[in-house]
């Protein structure tokens, strides 16, 4: 199965967005986000829809990078002046305010800056963001807070920055351990610059590290791509991602496909080869690219595909919201860094768009069955607002077909299931 870089939610991405029978795009995924809807109630810190409040995630957008990499369609942009990272803050906290006063929220259970390259920005930004977050809606005191770091920009008197700031765990683009690779993807680091920046990380008191890993590269045979996954656990992180490489539009590598991809065959050796190293290595695959150690899945991804609610802010950024009244409401920010920056100002942030009764099925099993375990089968109600009687015909027929577990209280889906996830999926387009 296909998929990748979690770090930016993107609604609007389907299923559809790998490759091969395993594929199944990334996440969390909404079919679509078209009309604007009506605007959601203010509302209380928690719902009247379901059995439990939802949990609230913040995801915060940094939209720039040294340079842009070949394969890459999140909304990140070459660096081309330097940016006023203290202005960019303060338009975060402004777009955060814009969001507390249409609606009462808990505090949050994790937050995710993520990029772009967040590592970009020096370490009192990142604080006063913090600090600024905290302030205004309350961080919870386990609170999870990961930042996005490539290795190009690795620093260790950044990185201890961001560790005092209260940034609790670092995910690092390494992608490669092998600088030929590494050149190819157009990457701005060499494998030594990734092995120093883990190190870095390590030194400045970071006990959460996730490792982001592509396979399928070009002219990357089956040997060297478990070669390269076994350099990256030599690294020892709590959490890896592993992701296939994928062709997306608007690359450049869309447009010219680099050479020597490997087939899909070669995909499946490569596949069954790394989850067997992974395994070993004592990392549990919960989701359909995340491996963690013990107590080290990451909470805020986790939200996203047990269907939680998130803020987004900053440029591009896309949030999930239920309202008091049980509308959920998703989010979206304008792309182009300075497009968000006027519209902060200006005071007319986020589309808003309802998601409909008859879209919430799908959207929340596009989300739930990428994880392995699933998700208890009570959160589809708590979640959607509606009763399980909406899925059963479905449900029914996966199970006979043996794509999900015969289990009523959770919706998980079995090997075959996670195999073929798409036809899965498309069980629950008509419901
Ligand atoms: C926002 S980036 C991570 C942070 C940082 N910008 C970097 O690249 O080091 C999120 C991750 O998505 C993955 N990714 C991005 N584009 C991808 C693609 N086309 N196919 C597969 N994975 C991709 C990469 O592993 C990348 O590290
Ligand atoms: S550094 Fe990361 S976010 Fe930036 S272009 Fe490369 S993969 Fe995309």
């Amino acid at each position: 199965m296909a998929g990748r870089g979690l770090c930016e939610p993107e609604p609007g991405v389907t299923a559809e967005s790998g490759s091969g029978p395993r594929a199944a795009g990334r996440g969390p995924v909404s079919p679509k986000l078209s009309a604007p809807g009506p605007r959601p109630a203010a509302r209380e810190a928690d719902n009247d829809i379901g059995i439990a409040p939802v949990p609230l995630s913040l995801y915060v957008h940094i939209p720039w990078c040294v340079r842009k990499c070949p394969y890459c369609d999140f909304n990140s942009h070459a660096m081309r002046d330097p940016v006023d990272q203290m202005g960019y803050v303060d338009a975060l906290l402004v777009d955060l305010d814009h969001e507390l006063r249409r609606q009462q929220l808990p505090a949050v259970r994790s937050l995710f800056i993520g990029g772009g390259t967040p590592s970009l920005f020096d370490a009192a930004p990142i604080g006063r963001l913090l600090d600024g977050i905290d302030a205004r809606i309350g961080l919870a005191g386990d609170v999870e807070i990961t930042l996005e770091a490539n290795p190009g920009t690795a620093e260790s008197r950044r990185f201890s920055g961001y560790r005092a700031a209260g940034v609790n765990r670092l995910s690092i683009g390494v992608q490669s351990l092998d600088d030929a690779s590494l050149q190819r993807l157009g990457r701005i680091h060499s494998a030594g610059e990734a092995r120093d920046a883990v190190a870095m990380a390590r030194a400045a008191g970071f006990d959460s590290l996730n490792l982001d890993m592509m396979y399928g590269l070009p002219e990357q045979t089956t040997g060297a791509a478990v070669t390269d996954l076994r350099a990256l656990l030599e690294l020892t992180p709590e959490h890896v991602s592993w992701y296939q490489l994928t062709l997306e539009p608007n690359t450049l590598f869309h447009q010219r496909p680099p050479r020597g991809l490997p087939d899909d065959d070669q995909l499946g050796d490569i596949m069954d080869a790394g989850q067997a190293l992974l395994a070993d290595g004592g990392y549990g695959h919960y989701e359909v690219s995340a491996y963690a150690r013990n107590g080290h899945a990451c909470r805020h991804n986790l939200n996203y595909w047990e269907f939680g609610d998130y803020l987004g802010i900053g440029a591009g950024a896309h949030g999930k919201l239920t309202a008091p009244g049980g509308e959920i409401v998703r989010t979206a920010k304008q792309r182009a860094p300075l497009a968000y920056l006027r519209a902060v100002a200006d005071g007319a942030v986020s589309t808003r768009v309802e998601v409909a009764h008859d879209e919430r099925a799908l959207e929340f099993m596009l989300n739930a069955l990428r994880l392995n375990d699933g998700v208890p089968t009570d959160f589809f109600t708590a979640r959607t607002g509606l009763p399980l009687s909406a899925i059963v015909a479905p449900l029914d027929d996966a199970r006979a077909r043996g794509l999900l577990h015969d289990d009523r209280r959770r919706l998980a889906p079995t090997a075959l299931g996670q195999r073929f996830l798409n036809d899965l999926l498309a069980l629950f387009e008509e419901a």
